[in-house]
């Protein structure tokens, strides 16, 4: 029987409108990591990793082109209305880069670290993805090739942990399990807080203001029209301010 997840995961991609933006927006993400990882490659003193981390910057650098390729076939496949929404969602500011990594502050072993974890996570949902892209063979082998390689990173960024940390390996994934875990956290409550502050404001917007506004509508009503005399005691003459 398929599972809640499995069943939002093929929601999430039943959509070809939202299956494009979704591939460009991984196409961006991993054309990222890609570059993080060139970075990594030319900061770090230990020559395999150097070799490794090339490597998997052209990996990365791959995925991101079998994505963008793809997203730009679905769109083609459009109707002109649909597709230009894409484009649009497609060049907004602000969906890019999630977890924006500081290689140049991170050690050899931190990194590593990381990469396993976002890599572990990553393989896990192109599995869940690959599950349920039945009816678009073409998107669904682009999810296969992209897996197969995001096995192997995962694979090689614990065993090269193990080699440069062996006796620290286990807390150095759990720091980076908790990193993840507050950046996780971090974006659940700025989206919680933004949903919070609409529903504020509806609120003020819906009952607070048409309270103001009947209360000055009897007060207009209580005034007389035209000018109105003033009480003597105010009537005198203009020597002060107030
Ligand atoms: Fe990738
Ligand atoms: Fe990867």
């Amino acid at each position: 029987m398929p599972s809640v997840f499995s069943a939002l995961h093929w929601l999430v991609w039943r959509n070809p409108t939202r299956r494009a933006q979704n591939l460009l927006r991984f196409a961006e993400i991993e054309a990222d990591g890609g570059r993080d990882l060139v970075r990594a490659a030319e900061v770090t003193p230990d020559p395999v990793l150097r070799k490794l981390f090339l490597k998997h910057a052209l990996d990365e650098q791959r995925h991101a082109d079998l994505f963008r390729g793809r997203g730009l076939q679905l769109i083609r496949s459009l109707r002109a209305d649909a597709a230009s929404a894409v484009k649009a969602d497609w060049m907004a500011p602000g969906e890019r880069g999630l977890d924006d990594l500081h290689v140049e502050a991170e050690g050899d072993e931190a990194l590593l670290a990381f990469l396993h974890l976002s890599e572990k996570s990553a393989a896990k949902d192109f599995a869940n993805y690959v599950a349920v892209l039945g009816a678009d063979p073409p998107t669904q082998k682009v999810f296969e090739k992209v897996l197969h390689d995001e096995t192997f990173h995962m694979t090689y960024t614990r065993a090269q942990l193990m080699r440069v940390a062996p006796k620290r390996a286990g807390r150095r994934i759990w720091m980076a399990r908790l990193r993840r875990f507050w950046k996780a956290y971090l974006r659940l409550a700025s989206a919680l807080a933004g949903l919070i502050g609409a529903v504020v404001l509806t609120a003020q917007y819906l009952i607070v203001l048409p309270l103001f506004a009947l209360a000055a509508k009897r007060a207009a009503k209580r005034e007389g029209e035209g000018w109105s005399p003033i009480a003597p005691a105010r009537n005198g003459a203009l020597d002060r301010q107030y």
